[in-house]
């Protein structure tokens, strides 16, 4: 089974950005804990972040060549993105979203998700072990565990 671990705008900044709501591990940190989870599981990650739209819309349509499923972080563009709603529809992966904050809990316009429907499932709230919910989510939802 392989992973694409995908992260949207300002996800970089993990681990300075607003600890008290986005925690303080940084990217490569989470990154490293997903990685050795799936490893465990016989599950392979790549990881990719980007703050650009078209560079995410990219690796969704480069993942379709390889990647059995994706996690997800959108970061903002989980509120605004037609065209990353339109890259899974059209590549056809199983994408699991993933928010280390409860969108449900916080302000009105990060309720709404463009991506949400098109995906096998949501995440969120649960901090940086929401991407290891996705990598569990994943590996049931495709049987493979
Ligand atoms: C986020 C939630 C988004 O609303 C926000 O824009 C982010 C992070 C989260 O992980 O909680 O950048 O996706």
């Amino acid at each position: 089974m392989k992973i694409l671990l995908l992260n949207g705008p300002n996800l970089n900044l993990l681990g300075t950005r607003e600890p008290e709501i986005y925690g303080s591990l940084t990217l490569d940190d989470v990154v490293q804990r997903v990685t050795e989870a799936a490893a465990a599981r016989g599950a392979t990650v790549r990881a990719f972040q980007s703050n650009s739209e078209g560079a995410l819309v990219d690796a969704l349509h480069d993942a379709c060549h390889w990647a059995d499923g994706v996690i997800f972080n959108p970061g903002a563009y989980t509120h605004t993105s037609v065209a990353l709603r339109d890259a899974i529809t059209g590549t056809g992966l199983r994408v699991v979203e993933v928010h280390l904050s409860n969108i449900h809990a916080r302000e009105e316009f990060r309720h709404k998700s463009l991506l949400a429907p098109v995906c096998v499932g949501q995440i969120s709230g649960f901090g940086w072990r929401g991407y290891l919910l996705a990598l569990d989510a994943l590996l049931f939802e495709t049987g493979d565990k």
